[in-house]
């Protein structure tokens, strides 16, 4: 690993130096950072599921701060980048057990339910054809929600009662459905609300923004999701959510 691929960033108020790869899911995204603000200041003995773990911000941001343990999933095999980014933080390999899963399909029942998970998964809203399922580490389903309410009801399973799962809602989802679905197995709490612009030919070379748009715009007319166009640029909120299982 050379100097140069390694970055330094800010979760809660300590910082982290992660290895870059440049595969999607390689990099901390925007919305994860954001998402750490509202996970809670402390961790100690707290034992982590970090769903969707990629480099492993979600997963070593909790082990500085004195979690006990940390399970990481991704569909992809990032072990290799995630020992890398123990060492530069200093800790210990047995810290964190990586399962290559998609959700939780290859995770063995645990012993012990887990205290706090933290998921922020594909959403995108898209088209469902082939040529979009192949957005790998983005496509989520054609209302957006297979994905998020897949982890939710299917995490409620290893979660501990009483115990948290963070997680990311956009608008530009049937979020409705989430709420209403999750609703039955927690008690929802919006913790913050962002204002995000989607970004121009985000989904190329698979699909073109017209063709983007007018998905959404499908979605939109269904009263599925919500969105505003301002000066040509489409505006959504993201909603940043605590779950309590109950
Ligand atoms: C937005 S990135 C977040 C990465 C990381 N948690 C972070 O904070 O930087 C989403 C991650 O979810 C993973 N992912 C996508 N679909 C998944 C699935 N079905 N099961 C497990 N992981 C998945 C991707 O490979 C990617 O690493």
């Amino acid at each position: 690993m050379t100097k140069k691929n390694i970055s330094e960033f800010k979760f809660k108020n300590i910082s982290l130096n992660l290895s870059q790869d440049a595969r999607s899911g390689g990099n901390v995204s925007h919305s994860s950072r954001l998402l750490s603000k509202i996970l809670p200041k402390e961790f100690k003995g707290k034992s982590i599921l970090d769903l969707g773990c990629g480099s492993g911000y979600m997963s070593i941001g909790p082990l500085v701060l004195g979690a006990s343990s940390v399970l990481a999933i991704d569909v992809d095999d990032v072990s290799t980048q995630l020992q890398a980014n123990l060492k530069l933080n200093n800790i210990p390999e047995n810290k964190i057990k990586f399962f290559k899963s998609n959700l939780f399909d290859s995770v063995p029942p645990l012993k012990d339910k887990i205290d706090i998970i933290i998921a922020n998964l594909p959403q995108h809203s898209l088209p469902a054809t082939r040529k979009a399922k192949n957005l790998l580490g983005k496509y989520g389903g054609f209302d957006g929600t297979d994905i998020v309410c897949r982890g939710l009801t299917e995490g409620a399973n290893f979660l501990k009662v009483g115990g948290q799962y963070y997680g990311a809602v956009s608008e530009l989802t049937n979020y409705e459905r989430t709420f209403a679905l999750t609703k039955c197995l927690y008690n929802v709490k919006i913790k913050q609300t962002i204002q995000k612009v989607l970004r121009k030919e985000e989904m190329l070379p698979w699909l073109s923004d017209d063709e983007l748009i007018s998905h959404l715009e499908l979605l939109k007319m269904g009263g599925l999701i919500s969105y505003e166009r301002l000066n040509g640029d489409i505006t959504y909120r993201v909603h940043l959510v605590q779950f309590t299982l109950r």
